[in-house]
């Protein structure tokens, strides 16, 4: 878990019922960014040679071309930007799953990732992590497409969605800005957000 005063500060803005989708999708934004800087503190960097206005010294730069940013289709969208202003080299994948209303489990309908050599790092973004079917999924279908190091971020987790990613991907960590309490019988995270999709773009 990621724990800093303003993801708190944030984080409780965001599960007000009264903030409004602007400033919902600000919020995410935001988080996203904070989020990125430490979920990225373990990025390999390559030295290089730069001239100051006074002489040469060395420096470093991340190698931002070899990680892979990858939403998951609506929620995780919200994340993109906030995670590309650190980073903005990076390129885009998109996997697009919906949770079936009445099963719960995910239902896959788009799948384009950038080609990937083998050094590549994959972040995945979804604020919410509840069963943790719709994010297993995703990552079974980076693994197929042989992707080696994954990771998981989102905003909101539920005990059930980590204990089921650390079941089907021990390799894959998860980082998170908030563990909630439980489920509720239709499959929603308590005390949460509601429906991230709908509240960041409007189809309440
Ligand atoms: C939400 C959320 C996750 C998923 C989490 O998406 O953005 O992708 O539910 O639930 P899970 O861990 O139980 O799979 P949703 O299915 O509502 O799709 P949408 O973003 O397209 O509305
Ligand atoms: N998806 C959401 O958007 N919210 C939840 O609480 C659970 C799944």
């Amino acid at each position: 878990m990621i724990d800093h005063p303003l993801l708190k500060h944030k984080v409780t803005l965001l599960r007000d019922v009264r903030t409004e989708k602007k400033e919902f999708q600000e919020l995410v934004d935001e988080i996203a960014m904070l989020m990125a800087y430490e979920v990225t503190a373990d990025l390999e960097t390559e030295e290089y040679e730069v001239e100051t206005p006074l002489e040469f010294t060395r420096g470093h730069r991340v190698r931002g071309r070899r990680l892979t940013l990858v939403p998951i289709l609506r929620a995780g969208l919200g994340m993109v930007d906030g995670v590309m202003r650190l980073l903005p080299t990076m390129r885009v994948g998109h996997i697009g799953l919906y949770r079936h209303h009445d099963t719960l489990e995910p239902v896959d309908y788009y799948f384009k990732i950038p080609p990937h050599p083998e050094e590549t790092r994959f972040i995945v973004t979804d604020p919410m992590l509840a069963t943790g079917g719709s994010a297993s999924a995703a990552i079974s279908f980076l693994k197929n497409s042989g992707a080696g190091a994954i990771c998981l971020m989102c905003i909101f987790a539920a005990p059930e969605g980590v204990a089921r990613l650390l079941e089907d991907h021990p390799d894959v960590p998860v980082f998170t800005a908030v563990l909630d309490r439980e489920l509720n019988e239709h499959g929603y995270i308590l005390p949460g957000l509601g429906d991230a999709g709908d509240r960041l773009y409007g189809t309440l």
